[in-house]
């Protein structure tokens, strides 16, 4: 692993060779200024998939000054685009696409082969959710056959979604140069693979100020051409890696370690809930150690990366028969939060002698975390389901920011409001599932005579009535 901090130690390696249309080709010719054929638009970039990680690297690059064509397969998505808008609140989003048309550096494309075609450096930034297990890349395919029809000498790809080891160079790689009739990569063009690492709610913060661009390529000219381009916008610099499968499994580690650190949160909060002791006051104390990072234990581990990329891992290691234990650990102990979390909350209904079926449940946070809108496997979902098997009477889900979710289901008594007064009136049951910030300051003014389970652990239980009270991890 190499670190590449310092841009004046990258080597130029490459320069316009042609000119056609509208795009330019980089060949084997030297030139010292990528950065500013790139910076004055000279070099379009093309984004496909303008979603939650898409919009922001558009937004970056547009940021940096740069030509950028955003490429979707939503109608929905393209029209907001095209009015300078996104349907991903992620700050600074909306100000770059507008921005971006008002400079006519900004155009958005339907026809993913014309934007391959039109573009020097294409990021493909499509999903990668996993189906049973595996990975499903149909979008990642079909992006693929389109960018190795449109390719050109010089061009340079870089693939973004976390991916199984082995998806770049065993899937990606062979479409492209299929599709491209006869161009090789390395000698004909590029291609990089490039994780994504943002948090949502502040990827363009991540992208510029915080995190460093981890990459490798399919040989070394795509490598140094990847630093060339990536330290363009990452302050923090450029760590390469010596083969792209490593960079996949780095993007793989970083989540398996959170989702078997949330297991372990977990498990060590039912623990302390069995002996009556409060977990929360002990992760404090021993997280206070420099080499101990117990995360939070909580109902259940949502969005789509965390909970996927061990599945990804697991999905490999089957294939070569690696047991694997403790990420598949993880994924159990973690999907059996929410029904867990359900029988503790509804034994608080028990001891007010309601019975259950009677019952009007409130959920609070249908997001998957505090401070987004994103439902992607969200575990107020299994929440639901485990209240239907046991036929309460309403269930109200109430998010600050989720207005409208087709996902939930369509039963009549189940009720989705961004109404909080409205949500908690005649109540019988709260659950905080969601740790949105609106929820910090809740208090039984709030919450009324009903019973409040608190699966964050981020209520003040000082402020209820502890015979109606209880926190994940508080025995
Ligand atoms: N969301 C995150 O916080 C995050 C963080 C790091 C990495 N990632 C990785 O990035 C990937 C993308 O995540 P996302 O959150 O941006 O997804 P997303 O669902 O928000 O956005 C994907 C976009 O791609 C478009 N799309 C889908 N299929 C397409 C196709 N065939 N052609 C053109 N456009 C198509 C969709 O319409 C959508 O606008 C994930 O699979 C994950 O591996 C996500």
């Amino acid at each position: 692993m190499k670190d590449n901090k310092n841009k004046s130690d990258i080597k130029e390696s490459f320069s316009p060779l042609s000119s056609s249309s509208s795009s330019i080709a980089i060949g084997e010719h030297h030139s010292p200024d990528i950065e500013k054929k790139i910076k004055s638009g000279q070099f379009k970039i093309a984004v496909y998939g303008l979603g939650h990680v898409g919009s922001s690297i558009a937004s970056v690059w547009l940021r940096a000054g740069a030509h950028v064509i955003g490429v979707d397969k939503s109608s929905h998505v393209l029209e907001n685009a095209k009015r300078g808008m996104t349907h991903v609140p992620e700050p600074g989003v909306n100000e770059a696409f507008a921005k971006g048309l008002e400079e006519k550096r900004f155009e958005i494309y339907e026809d993913l082969v014309q934007a391959s075609h039109d573009s020097y450096f294409k990021m493909i930034c499509v999903p990668v959710l996993a189906d049973n297990g595996s990975a499903n890349l149909t979008a990642v395919k079909e992006v693929s056959r389109c960018i190795g029809r449109g390719l050109k000498r010089g061009d340079v790809i870089a693939l973004n979604p976390s991916v199984p080891p082995g998806t770049t160079e065993d899937t990606v790689l062979p479409i492209i140069q299929k599709e491209s009739k006869g161009l090789r990569v390395e000698t004909d063009f590029y291609m990089i693979y490039n994780p994504e690492r943002i948090y949502e709610g502040r990827a363009i913060e991540d992208i510029e100020d915080r995190y460093p661009a981890i990459i490798s390529g399919a040989g070394h000219k795509s490598v140094e051409i990847g630093v060339k381009i990536y330290s363009i916008v990452y302050k923090k610099g450029v760590i390469t890696m010596s083969n792209i499968r490593t960079a996949e499994t780095e993007k793989l580690f970083e989540g398996v370690y959170r989702d078997v650190n949330i297991a372990l949160a977990n498990e060590l909060a039912k623990f302390c809930e069995l002996l009556g002791i409060d977990f929360w006051e002990a992760r404090k104390g021993a997280n206070s150690q420099p080499f101990c990072h117990i995360h939070k234990p909580g109902i259940g581990v949502g969005g789509a990366c965390i909970p996927t990329y061990p599945q990804f891992i697991l999905h490999t290691a089957d294939k070569i028969k690696f047991s694997c234990t403790i990420t598949r650990l993880g994924r159990t102990i973690n999907d059996s939060m929410p029904a867990y979390s359900v029988q503790h909350a509804i034994k608080l209904l028990n001891d007010r002698r309601k019975r259950v079926a009677e019952s009007i449940v409130t959920l609070l946070g249908l997001a998957f975390r505090g401070g987004v809108s994103d439902t992607r496997l969200s575990p107020t979902y299994q929440v639901i389901k485990e209240f239907q098997k046991l036929k309460v009477r309403e269930i109200r889900i109430h998010d600050p920011l989720v207005k409208s979710d087709p996902s939930l289901p369509k039963e009549e008594n189940i009720i989705l409001t961004s109404n909080l007064s409205e949500a908690l009136r005649d109540t019988d049951l709260v659950m905080l599932i969601t740790d949105h910030p609106e929820y910090n300051a809740l208090t039984s003014k709030e919450t009324g005579d009903a019973p409040v389970y608190d699966g964050r652990g981020i209520l003040d239980k000082s402020k209820f009535d502890h015979t109606k009270f209880a926190t994940i991890g508080i025995g």
